[in-house]
């Protein structure tokens, strides 16, 4: 990757774990530290992206075949990664994205069995082959989280149909864990309050861009400087490191 490229950071996890959440309290954190940030999120995170989502939300898509919204995913993260992340990350930034390419093999391949390699290769037309450099991923039972995204409690026969196949997307993301130990940081969250995975979560990101030796802008708060103040962007240490950005 280029010196002066970002860090690019995922949060995977389960329906309801609290990826968004998260990604707010730490896109401030690290602002308020004197990191550059900037954040993405999926489906429907830009202008286009929007209008992509609608498709796939609209009540009129009542016909849209299973491949055509698969591929309609990948058409918004691929405007995603070309609109946002990428040029973020070669502004030097330190990049949040809420969900990136693991939720299609969790959710795609694994819970709703579609082929592995169709996901893959899509996958990599739409992000040009781009990975994350962590992945925070919020292990949460799926019960909790299911309960936690439908503001509701569970139980009933349909919920737990659902529930198996959310326990696929659960046991999906604990196979990706162990198959790229480096890549992923396993956060358990079930029970626990937002505050207290936050403080795991800012630890693990801030003990990761130390070992990157990604340097903050200036101490202290950024954003207001951000117009006149100096061009001393966040940047890899060693542009060399194992663990880049593209698949193999
Ligand atoms: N640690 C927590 N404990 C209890 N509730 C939480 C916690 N973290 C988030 N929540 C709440 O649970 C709900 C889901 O959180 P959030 O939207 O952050 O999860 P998510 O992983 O982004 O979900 P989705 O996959 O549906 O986008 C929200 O109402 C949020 O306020
Ligand atoms: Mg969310």
């Amino acid at each position: 990757m280029p010196s002066g490229w970002g860090v690019f950071i995922s949060f995977e996890g389960p329906d309801g774990s609290g990826k968004s959440t998260q990604v707010r309290k730490l896109a401030e954190a690290l602002s308020r530290l004197g990191y550059d940030v900037a954040t993405a999120s999926e489906p429907g995170g830009t202008a286009i992206g929007r209008r992509i989502r609608e498709i796939i939300l609209d009540t009129r898509s009542a016909g849209l075949h299973g491949v055509t919204e698969f591929l309609l995913f990948a058409a918004d993260r691929a405007q995603d990664v070309h609109e946002v992340i990428l040029p973020a990350l070669r502004a030097g930034r330190v990049v949040l994205a809420d969900r990136f390419v693991d939720s299609s093999l969790a959710y795609q391949a694994h819970g709703l069995g579609m082929d592995l390699d169709s996901v893959l290769s899509a996958n990599r037309i739409a992000t040009d082959g781009l990975r994350p450099d962590l992945t925070l991923l919020l292990d949460i039972d799926v019960a909790e989280g299911v309960a936690r995204a439908k503001g509701r409690s569970h139980g009933d026969r349909i919920e737990e149909r659902m529930l198996e196949f959310h326990q696929r997307v659960r046991d999906a993301y604990h196979q990706m864990a162990a198959a790229e130990p480096d890549r992923f940081r396993v956060i358990d969250v079930t029970g626990k309050p937002a505050e207290s995975v936050h403080e795991e979560v800012l630890a693990q990101v801030l003990d990761f861009l130390a070992a990157r030796g990604v340097e903050r802008r200036r101490s202290g708060r950024v954003q207001e400087e951000r117009k006149g103040g100096p061009a001393c962007h966040a940047h890899h240490g060693d542009p060399g490191a194992a663990g880049g950005h593209k698949e193999a």
